[in-house]
């Protein structure tokens, strides 16, 4: 892998179609970045209009990649100094998670790693994780501060299996894989872990980790429940707004001392508590405060201590982080209906 100083400007962000990816994509672009992007189906006009729409803002090139198909990087990877490896298999529903999420995400990450290393070019890569690689585990303890030694037990969710185990297993042993890859092949690896992601999206569907944390609002209750769900799987609910993210992930690949997983995470709260805050702060929508004897405060906290040493602001509190969604989602005109 070329150690040499990142001058030269052009980057490779793997799946781009997504929520972060494609936001990533633009802040890039923004910045002066020429930029490779990848798509599992590059004819599908729809899914990639946003992607198109983008190619105004400066030199952005789309290629073909699906994380289970080995060659596919070769060529977006080919004479690139950053790779950002933000695809993700993500399906909360899967019956068959071990095919659905945990292989083709542990397959994802070598093939893109090896293709970094084939292209000689690549200086570092920056891996999405998840904060659902640190937190989960069978703790009973409250006021846990979790950092970037903790790991989620893999065993304990392969053992008990509760909703949606699938995704923090795939997402931990990718970012593991990552690391031995990396190791064993002289690779320049960050990870970046974001918690919950919030904030307007340019993809033509809203994100579900916006509509999970919109859910207070919207007063969907099936996601209310998933909202009580992660609170209890993952000890509390963490929220980190989308520019933020990507502007970490940026942050991280310029900063030459960085090393490392870093954790990225704005706010770590509650469910009771959020809903008070958003009851007194958005007085309009009937937002509901009495969760019973559900916890009122969440078990940890998840330090972004190590990202904040290195140098990083985050721009977006709480309150910003739920201006702007509500804004997007008046604009995407749904949230007219639960208004008083
Ligand atoms: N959103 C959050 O709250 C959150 C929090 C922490 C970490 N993360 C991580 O952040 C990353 C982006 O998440 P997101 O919320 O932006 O998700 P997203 O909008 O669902 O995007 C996922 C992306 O992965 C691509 N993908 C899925 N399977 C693929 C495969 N086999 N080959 C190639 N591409 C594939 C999808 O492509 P298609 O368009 O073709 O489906 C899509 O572009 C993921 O790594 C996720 O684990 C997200």
């Amino acid at each position: 892998m070329a150690t040499q100083e990142i001058e030269s400007k052009k980057a490779c962000v793997i799946g781009g179609t997504g929520f972060l990816a494609s936001f990533l994509v633009k802040l890039l672009l923004q910045k002066g970045y020429a930029v490779h992007t990848t798509v599992r189906e590059p004819d599908n006009q729809k899914k990639i209009a946003h992607l198109l729409a983008l190619q105004s803002l400066g030199d952005l090139k789309i290629f073909k990649g699906d994380l289970t198909d080995e060659s596919s990087f070769d060529a977006p990877i080919a004479g690139c100094d950053l790779v950002f490896h933000v695809a993700a298999p993500i399906n909360f529903t899967s019956e068959d998670p071990e095919n659905d999420m945990i292989k083709p995400a542990i397959q994802g990450v070598v093939n893109v790693l090896k293709a970094s290393v084939n292209a000689g070019t690549v200086k570092r890569v920056i891996l999405t994780s998840s904060a659902a690689t640190v937190t989960i585990n069978e703790l009973k303890a409250t006021g846990l501060v979790m950092n970037e030694e903790d790991w989620t037990d893999v065993e304990f969710l392969t053992a008990v299996k509760p909703p949606t185990w699938g995704y923090p297993v795939s997402k931990t042993l990718a970012e593991k894989a990552a690391w031995k890859f990396a190791e064993e092949n002289n690779i320049d690896l960050i990870t970046i872990i974001p918690s919950l992601i919030v904030g307007p999206s340019l993809t033509p569907d809203i994100p579900s980790s916006v509509n999970l944390a919109m859910c207070l609002i919207t007063g969907n209750e099936f996601l209310i429940n998933g909202l009580k769900g992660m609170q209890m799987l993952s000890g509390s609910i963490s929220l980190t707004h989308v520019e933020d993210v990507c502007e970490a992930h940026i942050f991280l690949a310029e900063k030459k001392s960085a090393s490392g997983r870093h954790i990225c995470c704005a706010v770590n709260t509650s469910v009771p508590e959020l809903a008070k805050f958003l009851n007194k702060r958005y007085p309009e929508y009937q937002i509901p405060i009495d969760f019973g004897d559900f916890p009122s405060k969440a078990k940890l906290i998840i330090s972004s201590e190590k990202l904040v040493k290195e140098g990083f602001n985050f721009k977006h509190g709480i309150e910003d982080i739920y201006d702007d969604t509500i804004a997007y989602f008046k604009a995407k005109g749904l949230l007219l209906k639960q208004q008083n």
